[in-house]
Parts: structure tokens; sequence; C-alpha cells
């Protein structure tokens, strides 16, 4: 292994992970989508260990003769990060012909509605990566080829003791950043309060990225757990800019969940300010 793959592989292996594996055994129509659909539409990821499925070997690139050999074309490449069920690239795939889509989640039932969908849309510009995005990013796309990268409601971890773990943090951003052509947008959605003030710490201020909302919201400068949001009323309080909802994002079933639990759905949008560098962004201790 020479210097920088040596690098690189120690920088996946300093990834947060923001997920727990939740694979439960797929119930028959799902194994029969997964079956029918899988050669199509999921990608084949070289592993980096094994045991740990989800990992990417440090050596794999999804560059443009990867793009050709799977999607058949090269087109603008939109990556959702965390697609869950995959009602919103589906939609989003569907609605946009002129772009190819890749949707990046770890979890086996989410991958197979995915698939479902693809089947039942006939879609030939959506894959599926099942891979933990922050090692995706950290070294699978070359500098500059990703024209947008989306991550809508990224799982919460709403505890203070968790917070840790959740995806859109320093590391992950930087990777991101690399990974985006200039001028090219990080669109991102929470219906968590506490996770929207994680983002405008992590981002408003990031150096190549600018913070292109236009609303003005008030949130809590201070961060809440689980069991201690209403608490966040009686915090000070700054006004952060926000984007209006993005009309290209559909209503999930998991965005319903949230909606009818009084949450207050936030979109924030990035654009990439920086040229690139072509250095890759790794983790910090
Ligand atoms: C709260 S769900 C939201 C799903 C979807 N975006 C929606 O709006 O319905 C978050 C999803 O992100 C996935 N996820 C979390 N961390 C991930 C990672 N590092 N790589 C890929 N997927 C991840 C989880 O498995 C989960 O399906």
């Amino acid at each position: 292994m020479d210097g920088t793959t040596e690098n690189q592989a120690q920088a996946q292996r300093r990834t947060i992970v923001s997920f727990v594996r939740r694979n439960t055994r797929l119930t028959p129509k799902l194994q029969k989508a997964w079956d029918e659909n899988a050669d199509r539409y999921l990608l084949g990821i070289p592993r980096q260990d094994a045991e740990h499925d989800v990992s990417v070997a440090a050596g794999f690139r999804l560059d443009e003769d990867f793009q050709r050999s799977q999607w058949g074309r090269i087109r603008p490449l939109i990556v959702e990060v965390g697609t869950g069920q995959g009602e919103n690239i589906a939609a989003a795939a569907a609605a946009r012909p002129d772009c190819n889509f890749l949707a990046v989640e770890v979890f086996d039932q989410g991958i197979a509605h995915t698939l479902s969908r693809c089947q039942h849309q006939a879609l030939s510009n959506l894959r599926i990566a099942q891979a933990d995005a922050a090692q995706l990013f950290a070294t699978a796309f070359p500098d500059g080829s990703l024209e947008e990268v989306w991550t809508y409601f990224p799982d919460p971890w709403p505890k203070m003791k968790h917070h840790k773990r959740r995806l859109i943090q320093a590391p992950f951003a930087a990777n991101v950043l690399r990974c985006l052509r200039p001028e090219g947008l990080w669109r991102i959605a929470t219906d968590i309060d506490d996770y929207a003030l994680q983002v405008h710490e992590t981002l408003d201020f990031f150096p190549g990225f600018a913070n292109v909302g236009a609303k003005n919201v008030s949130l809590a400068t201070e961060h809440v757990g689980k069991g201690n949001a209403d608490e966040a009323a009686m915090l000070p309080h700054a006004l952060f800019r926000e984007s209006e909802r993005y009309g290209g994002r559909i209503v999930t079933s998991f965005e319903r969940k949230g909606l009818e639990a009084g949450h207050t759905v936030r979109d924030l949008t990035y654009r990439k300010t920086a040229p690139t560098t072509g250095v890759a962004a790794t983790e910090k201790e």
C-alpha cells in the first residue's frame, strides 16, 4: 500500500459511525424486489472489511468510467445520503432525466424498497450504493465530481451523549466540499431544531461553503437533548438564515411523522464557493 492509499485507509477507519444496522429479514415481497433488481440497480462496492459489509475499499473510485459503466451515460450526478425507503430520490430521478442519481443507504429494507421503486417506475438514471456515506465521501468520489449532495432528515441522535454520532460534522463536511463541483449545492433538511443548530455551527462559517438561505429564523443557541427540548424555549436565541422548502424535495413518510408530531421542518442550503483543490480531506482527531 503506498503512502496516499494508506492515509486514505486510515481516514476511513476514523469516520463517524452515524447509523445502527437494523437489518431484519426481508419480507418475501421485498426479497423478490431485491432478487429481481439488485443486478441492475445496486452497485458492486468493493469492501474494506468483509465483516463490515457497508465499508468501502480505500482504492474504489466512483469516477466517470465507473459512472459510464453503471448508468450508461455521464450526466450531472446528484447524491442523496441516507435515502431511507427511497421515496424522495425515486421521485427526483423520475422528474429529472437530465441527471444521474445515487442513493446511499446502509439499511437492507430501505434498499429493497428503493429497488422496488426503481423497477415500478422503470428508472434508468438511479443507482443505489449500500455503503457508509462517511467512507464513500472520504475516498470514492473524485474531487469536484458531484452536482449536488442531499441529506434529508439525517438520524437525529437526540441524546446529548450521542450528538457526536451525528453525520453532519466538520470531517464529513470537508469531504462533501471536496466532492462537490464549484458552485455545487449541499441541501439539508431536518425536523430537529437541535440538529439545525448543529448544521449552522458546522457550516455557516465553514471555509469554502456559503449559506444561501434568505429566510431569518430564530433558534436557541445552546444544545439540548431528548426530553429537554422544551427547555430550548427558555434559552437565549439568535437569528440564523435558512431556505424556503426546496421544490425538488417531496414529503416522505419520515417527514410526515415529524409534521404530525408538531415538529418544524427546516431546509438549509450551502453552496461551494471554493475551487476544487485536489486535496483529500481527512478526519482530525
Ligand atoms: C431518519 S432516516 C431518513 C430517511 C429519508 N431521508 C427520509 O426522509 O425518509 C435516516 C437514514 O439515514 C441512513 N443513514 C444514517 N447514517 C448513514 C450513513 N453513514 N450512510 C448511509 N446511510 C446512513 C439511515 O439508515 C436511515 O435510513
